[in-house]
C-alpha cells in the first residue's frame, strides 16, 4: 500500500536488521519512528501503545521474542520473554495466538538455531498479515458494493467505523479500513464517519490521519453521535474491527462498539465486523463472561492531550481534581447484533456455524 512521504508499513526491519515502528502516540501531529532493539523495548512499545491494534500487537510481540533470543536463548529465557510479552495487554487475542505458535516452534529447536528461526517467524508473520488484510479488503469491498447497489441515490455511501482498525492497527491495509481502501481505489463514492473513540481518540487521531493521507472523504464525530446519524438515515453501513471473537461469534472490540451495534440493529443498518482468523479465540464461547477486559489508567479519561498553539503537544486536565474515572477499554457485542464477518476467506454468518465454515475453508488453504 503506497503512502506519500510516510512509511508503507507500521513495522519493518532495516537492512542492518534493526526493527522499527511508527510510534503511534505522536500521531496525528508528528511522525516519529521508534527502534525496538530488545525484549524490553518491545514490551514498552506494546504496553505504552506505541503500537496497538490486535494484529500489530501480535507481530510486534514476535519481534520482541526474536530480539530476546539474541540475549538469552535458553529455555528459561524463552519462557520469560514469552510471559513478559503475553502480560503486556490482556484482551487482543492475536498476541497469545502469535506468541503461542512461535513459542512452540522455538522450544523444539536447539538453542543455536532459535534466534535465526525467530526472526524468520516474525518476518513470516508480517507477510502473512499483509496478505490476510489485503484479502479482507477484497471481500469487504464486495459487501460495500452490495450496500451501494441497494442505495437509490448517487449520494456517497456513508460508512461508520469505530476506533482504528486501519493499516496502523496491522502491518498494511488493516482490517475494517481495508475494504474502504479497496473501494476508494476502485473509484467508489464513499464517505466515512469516524468515531473519535474516547479516551485515547484512536478514531480522531489515527483513523482520520490514515484517511486524510489517502484523501478519502471523512468526518469525525463524537462517540455518541452515531445513533442519531443512523436515525436520520445518514449511515448506510458500519464496519468495525475486533480484538477477540469467540467461537460463537461474540465480538470484543474497543469500548463503544456495542452501543453502535445496538443503534445499527434498531435502525436496520448492516453492522459488519472485519476479522482475520488469528482474532478468533476458539477456546471460549461467551464473550461477556470469558474475555478479560483491559482496564487502563484513569488518567486517560481525566486528561486529554493535543497540539497547543505553540506547536508543542500538551496535556490538559478535564475534570475536577478529586474526581475518579473508570477506564474499561473494550466491550462485547453479542453475535446476534453482527450482520456478518468479513474475513480473509470471504463473508461468514456471525454464528458458531458461520465461524466453523470459515475455519474449514481456512484450514484447507
Ligand atoms: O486499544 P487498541 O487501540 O489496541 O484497540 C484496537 C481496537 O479496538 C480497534 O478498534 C480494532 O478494531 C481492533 S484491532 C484491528
Amino acid at each position: 500500500m503506497q503512502n506519500k512521504n510516510i512509511p508503507n508499513r507500521t513495522i519493518w526491519r532495516t537492512r542492518g536488521g534493526d526493527v522499527k515502528i511508527i510510534d503511534q502516540t505522536h500521531l496525528p501531529h508528528r511522525l516519529v519512528i521508534y527502534e525496538i532493539n530488545s525484549l524490553n523495548t518491545a514490551r514498552k512499545a506494546i504496553k505504552e501503545m506505541k503500537v496497538r491494534g490486535a494484529p500489530l500487537i501480535g507481530v510486534t510481540a514476535c519481534y520482541g521474542l526474536a530480539l530476546a533470543m539474541n540475549n538469552d536463548n535458553s529455555d528459561s529465557g524463552l519462557k520469560f520473554a514469552y510471559q513478559t510479552l503475553l502480560n503486556t495487554r490482556p484482551t487482543a487475542i492475536n498476541l497469545r495466538w502469535a506468541l503461542g505458535h512461535m513459542f512452540k516452534e522455538l522450544i523444539s529447536l536447539s538453542r543455536s538455531k532459535r534466534e535465526h528461526a525467530a526472526f524468520n517467524f516474525a518476518d513470516e508473520m508480517v507477510n502473512r498479515d499483509i496478505t490476510t488484510c489485503r484479502r479482507i479488503g477484497e471481500h469487504g469491498y464486495e459487501s460495500i458494493i452490495k450496500t451501494r447497489d441497494k442505495k437509490k441515490t448517487n449520494e456517497p455511501l456513508n460508512i461508520l467505523t469505530h476506533c482504528n482498525a486501519g493499516w496502523l492497527a496491522a502491518v498494511e491495509w488493516g482490517t475494517a479500513l481495508s475494504p474502504i481502501y479497496k473501494a476508494n481505489e476502485a473509484g467508489c463514492n464513499i464517505h466515512v464517519w469516524v468515531d473519535e473513540t474516547r479516551p485515547r481518540n484512536q478514531g480522531a487521531a489515527l483513523t482520520a490521519w490514515e484517511l486524510s493521507k489517502k484523501e478519502i472523504p471523512h468526518t469525525i464525530i463524537v462517540d455518541n453521535a452515531g445513533g442519531h446519524l443512523m436515525q436520520k438515515g445518514l449511515i448506510d453501513m458500519c464496519i468495525v474491527g475486533a480484538d477477540r471473537v469467540t467461537s460463537s461469534g461474540d465480538v470484543c472490540n474497543k469500548i463503544g462498539t456495542y452501543l453502535k451495534a445496538l443503534a445499527a440493529n434498531d435502525n436496520k443498518v448492516p453492522f459488519y465486523v472485519a476479522t482475520p482468523f488469528s482474532t478468533i479465540d476458539w477456546s471460549i464461547k461467551n464473550g461477556l463472561q470469558e474475555i478479560p477486559i483491559e482496564e487502563r489508567d484513569q488518567d486517560e479519561v481525566l486528561f486529554i492531550s493535543g497540539l497547543a498553539e505553540n506547536g508543542k503537544i500538551r496535556q490538559i486536565e478535564l475534570a475536577p481534581e478529586n474526581s475518579k474515572a473508570s477506564n474499561y477499554s473494550f466491550d462485547v457485542t453479542p453475535a446476534h447484533l453482527v450482520t456478518s464477518f468479513i474475513t480473509e476467506e470471504g463473508i461468514f454468518n456471525a454464528s458458531q456455524q458461520g465461524l466453523e465454515d470459515f475455519k474449514k475453508i481456512h484450514e484447507k488453504c
